[in-house]
């Protein structure tokens, strides 16, 4: 049985650091309401001119550098952004266009915080389809050009940092290593508690000039809406992968989660009556990274030597849509 493996990873932020009490300097908050409800310290912001593509491609480079491979041997790149260059084409072309290997496939994925573990399993799908042999997986954004840092946008603006993660997907050297299990779930009945719409194709013409004034052209939560479906949906899912994977709760070296709020990962730990310390986390650095923060802290924890070969872990995402899901892996 073919099975896919991770085999290699990266990841690039941006140098610019920006700590709450130089968010506290531009809207109405401060440290300790950021700190104890998100577990957030500061954040990396892009530099104007910088598009998520950019921050993919030094984070593809690190993960091809690790893989032991070029550019040349990618046959397929999937990349998932909430943030994308530009609202069409998808920013996987101009990744490719970047890294100089035209008449490679593309493909985008706008499944937002779950954007990575869905993009993760396609690339799985193909790689044990047998039609790709090297899937440059990406999560990248830059969220700091489309928030609303007034008072009106603090609840959402405070949570989001910029940053990428990449992976290569290959066929894995061993059947007991790789890809061992995923799951996913949407349920779009919840696609207004996190959205953003300035983009409206219902409308005739989609955007005019009185929109940028009159529309929400930022993004909107409902926090407690998300918060409240984040720890049931993940607390589920985990359960149902334990059982389909038949594997028990002692054989997982370390959770991978999405890093969306620390209070929510806690949360989940502690209905699972799990150790906290199994939950890895880099919010306190990075924030939300949405589809980069997988991949960013998979990379960070294997760059300490914190995971060895033979490793279980279990990955797992909430965001919007609502879209969510699991990975386990085997490293
Ligand atoms: O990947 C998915 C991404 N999103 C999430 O996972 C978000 C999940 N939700 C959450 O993490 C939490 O709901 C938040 C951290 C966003 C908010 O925490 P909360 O305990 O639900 O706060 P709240 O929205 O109920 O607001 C409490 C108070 C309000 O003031 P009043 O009405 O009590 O006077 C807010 O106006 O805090 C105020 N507030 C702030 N104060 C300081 C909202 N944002 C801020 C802020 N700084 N940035």
């Amino acid at each position: 049985m073919i099975r896919s493996h991770i085999k290699g990873i990266g990841s690039y932020v941006p140098p610019k650091v920006v700590t709450n009490d130089d968010l506290a300097k531009i809207m109405t908050t401060n440290h300790e309401w950021i700190h104890a409800r998100t577990g957030i310290e500061e954040r990396r912001f892009a530099e104007e001119g910088v598009f998520c593509s950019d921050l993919g491609l030094i984070a593809a480079r690190n993960a091809l550098k690790d893989a032991h491979l070029t550019e040349n041997d990618v046959d397929f790149i999937i990349f998932a952004t909430l943030s994308p260059d530009h609202h069409f084409p998808g920013s996987a072309c101009y990744l490719q266009a970047k890294m100089g290997i035209p008449g490679v496939a593309c493909l985008d994925v706008r499944n937002q915080c779950s954007g990575f573990l869905y993009s993760l399993s396609v690339a799985d799908a193909f790689v044990k389809a047998g039609m790709y042999k090297n899937i440059l997986v990406v999560g990248a954004e830059v969220h700091s050009s489309a928030l609303d840092f007034t008072d009106r946008g603090r609840d959402v603006a405070v949570l989001f940092g910029d940053g990428a993660g990449a992976v290569v997907v290959s066929a894995s050297p061993s059947p007991e290593r790789g890809i061992i299990y995923s799951e996913l779930h949407a349920d779009g009945r919840h696609a207004r508690a996190l959205y953003l719409d300035i983009w409206d194709i219902s409308k005739k013409p989609y955007i005019t000039e009185e929109d940028a004034k009159t529309r929400q052209i930022w993004p909107q939560m409902d926090g407690k809406t998300v918060f409240k479906h984040a720890v049931t949906r993940v607390e589920e899912v985990i359960l149902h992968t334990l059982e389909e994977a038949r594997v028990s709760p002692e054989d997982i070296k370390f959770v991978i989660p999405h890093q969306a709020n620390m209070r929510i990962n806690q949360f989940v730990a502690a209905k699972l009556k799990w150790p906290e310390e199994k939950f890895l986390h880099n919010i306190e650095r990075y924030g939300n990274t949405t589809a980069a923060s997988i991949p960013l802290l998979l990379d960070e924890t294997y760059r300490e030597g914190k995971i060895e070969p033979g490793d279980l872990l279990l990955l797992f995402a909430f965001g919007a849509g609502f879209t969510w899901g699991t990975t386990l892996l085997r490293w």
